[in-house]
């Protein structure tokens, strides 16, 4: 019988006959997977896991110090966070076509990644966070032909990086990790939430990226995020975010015009993200949020939402 505490405890057992003494690094991106990799993997070696958590500057509002925080007061992991933000704005800077702006996030994380590596001496090992479907998908998704976005996620590091990997996930599926997760005491608000993608907002803001702008789009997310949550909307959705678009338009505000950006809100309902509806939220949630992040976010003067289903459109923007 297959049951999380079974689970826990043959896999706890195998990573210590496995790992031994050595010593095993890790990225953690505040995802489901890398934070329940990791804490099995601590559960076995303790501070012989270094975690290695990068700030790359497009997270979300908050992000960085929250995940942190959870990772070290509540799942006691030796993690490192590390500010990388300005390294990332700068190779960012002049960046609009998706694809380059994915490139530079991902060859950025691996530089710092490894520069970490070489201040810890003798690690031999990497963790990963790989579950089942990833193991499926690099086979068959990813062939040559077939990559139609070149999906960046923190487990893709370099060949280069000869380790021997830590996979304790790689037989399981996501409903599978939660129920493990919930099982570590991994809190509920980490182990529910939505996909992000790797490149973070720096595929939600359309065009160039500059510091300002994605504390704008900050600003509007984490209020949609929020009104989500409250409004007990948040679990219905597969994914949620707001978009900011290169787009400024006229408003009116008091006796002043505006002229000011457009946020596009994005909430889909799919299974495995391959196909997704568009999610019909409630018109009287629609109304509040688009106030609330007008009324409140300074730069934005008009909200519109996303009607389109994937395929033909995709979840994300770029
Ligand atoms: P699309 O936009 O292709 O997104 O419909 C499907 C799912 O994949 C996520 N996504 C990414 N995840 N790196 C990632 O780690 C990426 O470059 C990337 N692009 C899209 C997206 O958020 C959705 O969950």
């Amino acid at each position: 019988d297959w049951t999380p505490a079974h689970f826990v405890t043959d896999t706890v057992a195998a990573l210590k006959k496995q790992i031994g003494d050595r010593k095993v690094i890790m990225a953690l991106s505040g995802g489901v997977d890398s934070t329940v990799a990791a804490t099995l993997i601590s559960r076995a070696i303790g501070d012989n896991l270094y975690g290695i958590f990068v700030d790359n500057g497009v997270l979300r509002k908050g992000e960085f110090e929250q995940v942190l925080k959870t990772y070290k007061d509540n799942l006691h992991l030796n993690v490192k966070g590390v500010d990388a933000k300005d390294a990332f704005y700068r190779e960012l800077e002049g960046k609009t076509d998706p694809e380059a702006k994915r490139k530079v996030i991902g060859r950025m994380f691996i530089e710092i990644f490894q520069e970490e590596a070489h201040k810890i001496s003798g690690i031999e090992m990497l963790g990963q966070g790989t579950i089942y479907p990833d193991v499926i998908e690099s086979v068959s998704v990813h062939g040559p032909s077939q990559t139609i976005k070149s999906h960046h996620n923190v487990g893709g590091l370099p060949d280069t990086m000869k380790m021997s990997l830590v996979e304790p996930l790689r037989f399981l599926f996501k409903d599978e990790v939660r129920r493990v997760g919930r099982e570590l005491g991994i809190p509920d608000e980490l182990l529910d939430r939505h996909p992000f993608p790797g490149p973070g907002l720096a595929i939600r803001i359309l065009g160039e990226i500059t510091p300002e702008k994605v504390a704008l789009l900050q600003e509007a997310d984490a209020r949609y995020i929020n009104g989500l949550k409250e409004h007990n909307l948040y679990k219905t959705v597969w994914q949620a975010g707001a978009i900011l678009l290169p787009v400024k338009s006229v408003g009116v505000m008091g006796d002043e015009r505006t002229y000011e950006f457009t946020v596009a809100l994005r909430a889909v309902t799919s299974v495995d993200g391959m196909t997704a509806d568009w999610a019909h939220l409630p018109y009287d949630f629609l109304a509040y949020i688009s106030n609330d992040i007008i009324n409140n976010v300074r730069g934005i003067n008009r909200v519109v939402y996303d009607i389109s289903s994937k395929p033909p459109a995709t979840i994300e923007w770029e």
